[in-house]
């Protein structure tokens, strides 16, 4: 029996695109050298994608796949990925949520450690052989402090739950409160940022957040704040951040994330009161795999008509 067509639009981890191989033709248009007389030559025999939130389906390659029907993208953010356009076209988009929740909340507080307790400039100091020299000086600690949470979504809450372990003061701004919420809802970023030590960033990307970090609400947060972004780098006004941390102006930084990953700006790499991580929210074996499990599960789900497991637009 021939096996069905599905065009990997941007790369795809191995084990995934292996269990994708084992059960479909599967077409690289990533590795494609000449990607139109790829897409001229099996276009129109598409009618499933596999790809990640963070590369675009611009309008000639949708055109160029005039069956296609469902996008199946491995993460749980779609930032790059014209949801409005797939509707109108009649595609559905899924997604991989929850299963990254605990994952990316892990993290998180990771890098809050990390940069309170100075673990990694403390590990410099007894590698340098400083230590016999004298003892690293006392550092900030997460118990008790305040932290306010941009996005009680379902991955803010993990985090919220896990700050809570730490007996921390939590809050949260989104567009709206939500009922039943044990947190403190602050209306405006800049009071919320103003109110705590530790304003954690996990909202989505879209039109209206992009930005929202803005010079204001890094200059709110302060001398004695921390910035921690799990997020989407285009949350932040980078430009701002790095000239608050290099002024004295912003305490610190945990970033997963950056505007122009991989790039990073260079005057970061330099400074202590900042963690640096290479987008690795969701990055272990068991949480990927997770996420592999979803693309791939979608995608069955619609070769054998069954509902699909995680519509973003259905
Ligand atoms: C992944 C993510 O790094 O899920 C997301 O939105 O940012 C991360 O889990 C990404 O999807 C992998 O390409």
């Amino acid at each position: 029996m021939t096996k069905p067509d599905v065009l990997s639009i941007g790369r795809l981890a191995a084990d995934l695109t292996a269990t994708l191989e084992s059960r479909y033709t599967v077409h690289h248009l990533w590795q494609a050298a000449d990607r139109q007389a790829l897409l001229a030559g099996v276009g129109p025999r598409i009618r499933v994608a596999a790809t990640t939130g963070h590369v675009p389906c611009p309008p000639d390659l949708l055109d160029a796949l005039p069956n296609l029907r469902l996008v199946s993208s491995f993460g749980v953010g779609y930032d790059a990925i014209d949801v409005p356009a797939l509707t109108a076209r009649g595609v559905t988009l899924t997604n991989t949520p929850d299963v990254l929740n605990d994952a990316v909340a892990e993290i998180t507080i990771g890098m809050m450690i990390a940069l309170a307790r100075e673990i990694l400039p403390a590990d410099r100091h007894v590698r340098d052989g400083h230590w016999p020299s004298g003892n690293y000086p006392l550092t900030a600690q997460l118990t008790g402090a305040r932290v306010g949470i941009l996005g009680l979504g379902r991955i803010g809450k993990r985090i919220a739950d896990l700050c809570a372990a730490f007996r921390m003061d939590i809050a949260y701004h989104g567009r709206r409160e939500q009922a039943g919420q044990p947190y403190h809802y602050y209306a405006d970023l800049v009071d919320m940022a103003a109110a705590v030590d530790w304003l954690v960033v996990i909202a989505p990307s879209t039109p209206e957040s992009v930005g929202m970090v803005s010079r204001r609400v890094l200059e709110a947060l302060g001398p004695k704040g921390r910035l921690v972004n799990v997020a989407r780098g285009n949350l932040v006004d980078e430009a701002a951040l790095v000239d608050l941390l290099v002024s004295g102006g912003l305490g610190g930084a945990a970033l997963d994330v950056f505007v122009d990953e991989p790039r990073v700006p260079d005057a970061l790499f330099g400074l202590k009161h900042v963690v640096l991580q290479p987008h690795q929210g969701s990055a272990t074996h068991v949480t990927r795999g997770a996420m592999g499990d979803l693309v791939a599960g979608n995608i069955e789900a619609f070769f054998a008509g069954r509902p699909l497991l995680t519509p973003v637009n259905a």
